[in-house]
């Protein structure tokens, strides 16, 4: 049976490559893409959507949700995926219109439509998420389950402590964390696993098609940030990791654990609070990834976008 799925995104480089991945895997019935700013603003984050959606050859509806956080001030990161949030390949703007719907609202119809069957994927911030279980919480217990990518076990990429998707909007990011939902984490101490190294670009460069071209055209410009920040061989595919773990949970492990986030102002504001050695004897509110086969999941990816043209 396919697993009925919404991708809450902010393309970005890495989110182009998780829907791709949606997209091209049958196990998988798209509802819709939602869109959150994020990584640019939601304009773009909109727009790139609609172009991925073209570049895989579907008409999956996409529909915009929250130009900002909850209470926090705006944050983007301009300067990891460029002005447009899609730098390096170049693209015509998009013909497939975006839906009228507003996004958090699309959300609380498909969780009413197939109660206990949809799997919410948010993989920028968690805005829209927890609009959604604000406006309408009598869809709480009927979301089929949360898989994120967002936080860290150790470190932080935004601040020391935070990851980019929770400190966008750490209230946000408590509400779901708190909601009780069944919830997967997908954090940087897991993602930073998945680099997108030169022999791997080469794979997709061996696919010949636009949509290979594209990808090798969005990670070399991808990379650019990692090698400078990181001193990385590649970019980390952290979005593409949700979509993978769908398709083929083996990949990864995972570990039971109480997960908190930090929304109080000062140094760990946004960071997650994973008690990985139950030192609290909090109740385990999260599966947090914590390994990767990253062979294994690079080949998923690749024979996945293989199929696109
Ligand atoms: O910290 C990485 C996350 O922030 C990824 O989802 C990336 O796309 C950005 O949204
Ligand atoms: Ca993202």
């Amino acid at each position: 049976m396919t697993r009925k799925i919404i991708l809450d995104c902010d393309p970005g480089h890495d989110d182009a490559i998780a829907i791709l991945l949606a997209l091209s895997s049958h196990e998988l019935e798209v509802l819709g893409i939602t869109t959150v700013y994020g990584n640019v603003g939601l304009e773009y984050t909109s727009r790139n959507a609609r172009i991925m959606v073209e570049l895989a050859g579907k008409t999956t509806k996409v529909f915009a949700g929250a130009s900002r956080p909850l209470l926090r001030e705006r944050i983007s990161a301009e300067n990891v995926h460029g002005k447009s949030g899609l730098e390096g390949p170049v693209f015509d703007e998009p013909k497939l219109p975006l839906e009228a719907q507003h996004a958090v609202q699309f959300i609380i119809d498909s969780i009413f439509e197939h109660p206990n069957e949809v799997t919410l994927v948010p993989v920028g911030a968690f805005t829209n998420i927890a609009l959604a279980m604000r406006l309408e919480p009598k869809i709480i217990p009927l979301i089929g389950e949360i898989v994120v990518m967002g936080g860290s076990t150790t470190l932080g990429n935004t601040s020391p402590a935070a990851e980019f998707n929770i400190l966008c909007d750490p209230h946000a990011a408590s509400i779901v964390f708190s909601s009780g939902v069944k919830l997967t984490m997908f954090g940087l101490n897991l993602t930073h696993q998945c680099l997108a190294t030169p022999d791997r670009v080469a794979k997709f460069k061996a696919l010949n098609s636009r949509v290979g071209n594209v990808t090798v055209q969005l990670l070399e410009f991808f990379k650019l940030a990692y090698n400078k920040r990181y001193g990385f061989a590649g970019p980390a595919l952290h979005d593409p990791c949700t979509i993978a773990y769908l398709i083929k949970p083996e990949l990864f492990t995972v570990q039971n654990m109480h997960v908190e986030v930090d929304v109080l102002p000062g140094p760990s504001f946004g960071r997650t609070v994973c008690d990985v050695w139950d030192v609290t004897g909090k109740p385990a509110n999260c599966d947090v990834a914590m390994t990767a086969d990253a062979d294994g999941f690079f080949d998923l990816l690749i024979e996945r976008l293989g199929t696109l043209e």
